[in-house]
C-alpha cells in the first residue's frame, strides 16, 4: 500500500518526500484554502518534488467540469485531476479518463459508487471512512467492501482510502487490501511512534557511549603508563568478570 499525504502544506510534503516514504498528494478545495495559496501556484509547486497530486475542480456542470479538469491536467504530468462522486462529476471524469487524463473520483462512500468510478476508467476512487465512522457507519468496512468487489471483478482502478483519522486507520486500511491510503501529516508522523522503539534506541545510545567511554579512559591510562613508565593510576570501573 502507498501512503499519501492528504495536505496542500508544501512544507510537510517536503518533510514527507525527505523521508523518502511518500508516493502522492491528495489536496482538495479545503485543504487548499487551509495551505493559504493560489490554486494553481500551489499544485505546480508540490509537483516539482511528488508525483501523484490529485487536484480537485471547483465547477459543477459536466462541461464547465471537463473544461476545468483539462485545464488542471495541463498544469503539470504529475496531476491527478479530482472529480466529485456526482452525476455531472462522473460525467466529466469518463470525457477526461477518455482522453487519457488519470482521474480521482473522490466523496465515496458506497460500494455501488465505486462501480460507478470504475466504470468510468477513473484512476483512482477515493472512499473517505473517516466521515463514515463520523455517522456511526463502518468506513473501513466499506473500503475493504469495495477491495473485495473490485478483485472478484477484475476491476484496476485503484482503490484509495481517504479520511483516514487515526494510525489505526492506516493498519486497517492495509489489511483491508487499499492500494493507498491519504493521511494528514500529523498521522503520518504517528506512524513512527512506538514505546519500544525509543527506549531500544535510547538504550542503544547510552551502551555505545558507556563502552567508549570506557575504551578512551584504558586507552589514556596505557599512553600514561607508557610515557612515564608507570603503571597507569586510573582503574576500570568494573572488575573482570571470573570466567566459568
Ligand atoms: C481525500 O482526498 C480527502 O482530501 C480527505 O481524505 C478528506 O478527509 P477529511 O474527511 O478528514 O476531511
Amino acid at each position: 500500500m502507498k501512503l499519501f499525504l492528504d495536505t496542500a502544506v508544501y512544507e510537510e510534503i517536503k518533510q514527507g518526500v525527505d523521508w523518502g516514504v511518500v508516493d502522492g498528494v491528495t489536496t482538495n478545495p479545503t485543504l487548499i484554502a487551509k495551505a493559504g495559496h493560489e490554486h494553481e501556484d500551489q499544485v505546480k509547486r508540490i509537483c516539482q518534488i511528488i508525483g501523484n497530486v490529485s487536484a480537485e475542480v471547483v465547477s459543477e456542470k459536466r462541461d464547465d467540469m471537463i473544461a476545468e479538469g483539462r485545464r488542471i491536467a495541463s498544469w503539470h504530468k504529475n496531476v491527478i485531476v479530482k472529480v466529485p462522486m456526482t452525476p455531472d462529476g462522473i460525467a466529466a471524469g469518463k470525457a477526461l479518463a477518455v482522453e487519457g487524463i488519470r482521474v480521482n473520483v473522490t466523496l465515496c462512500f458506497s460500494v455501488n459508487q465505486a462501480l460507478l468510478a470504475a466504470a468510468i476508467g477513473a484512476y483512482i476512487v477515493s472512499p473517505f471512512a473517516g466521515r463514515l465512522d463520523d455517522i456511526n457507519e463502518d468506513g473501513m468496512r466499506v473500503v475493504a467492501d469495495i477491495v473485495s468487489a473490485y478483485r472478484q471483478q477484475g476491476i484496476k482502478t485503484k482503490v484509495l482510502a481517504a479520511s483516514i483519522r487515526t494510525p489505526i486507520h492506516v493498519t486497517q486500511a492495509a489489511l483491508a487490501g487499499a492500494d493507498i491510503a491519504t493521511m494528514p501529516f500529523a498521522i503520518l508522523k504517528q506512524l513512527f511512534n512506538h514505546p519500544l522503539t525509543e527506549a531500544g534506541q535510547k538504550r542503544f545510545l547510552e551502551d555505545y557511549q558507556r563502552a567508549k567511554a570506557e575504551r578512551d579512559t584504558a586507552r589514556a591510562g596505557s599512553d600514561g603508563q607508557s610515557k612515564t613508565g608507570r603503571a597507569p593510576e586510573t582503574k576500570p570501573t568494573e572488575a573482570p568478570t571470573a570466567k566459568r
